[in-house]
């Protein structure tokens, strides 16, 4: 990637290499706020799920807005159609307090991220439920 970011010719800006080095920050945001998400939903703490819901969406809106193509895939026509139906999904849940629906559209959305690293020739990054708290410096539970 930074081969490529450093033979880019000049003017070549909307070339991807440049993009990509965006789309990876966005997406490490997006792993960050899905990591938590999973806890506050598990800790049944709806302002905190909320909360990280609509940074979610915050991300989803740059990366769509964004406009990028990647190995020839546009990025936000997949964005589209592996995350929304998810995320609003999750956000019903959410407003309705459901835990169960809550918990099927958070497996929804992770199928979702799995679903467009496929498509975008990035299959070897793969997203999960976590396992642990990366964060043990924030209390998820609610007060
Ligand atoms: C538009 C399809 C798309 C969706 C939907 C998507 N990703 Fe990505 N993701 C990508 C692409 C493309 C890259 C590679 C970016 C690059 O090459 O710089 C990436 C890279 C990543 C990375 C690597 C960055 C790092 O720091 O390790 C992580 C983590 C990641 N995505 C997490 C997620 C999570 C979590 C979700 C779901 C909430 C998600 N992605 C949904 C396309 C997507």
């Amino acid at each position: 990637m930074l081969l490529a970011l450093l033979t880019a010719a000049p003017g070549c800006g909307q070339g991807n290499a440049e993009h990509d080095v965006e789309l990876a920050v966005l997406m490490l945001r997006m792993q960050v706020h899905t990591g938590k998400l999973h806890f506050a939903l598990k800790a049944q703490n709806w302002e905190l799920a909320d909360f990280y819901d609509h940074e979610l969406h915050e991300t989803y809106d740059e990366v769509f807005a964004a406009r990028l193509t990647e190995d020839g895939v546009d990025v936000s026509a997949s964005l589209e159609r592996f995350m929304k139906p998810a995320l609003g999904q999750l956000g019903n849940a959410i407003d309705g307090r459901d835990s169960t629906a809550a918990t099927a559209a958070y497996d929804r959305l992770i199928t979702g991220c799995n679903g467009c690293h496929t498509e975008t020739k990035h299959d070897f990054i793969v997203i999960q439920r976590p396992t642990a708290p990366m964060w043990t410096n924030q209390v998820f539970s609610p007060k």
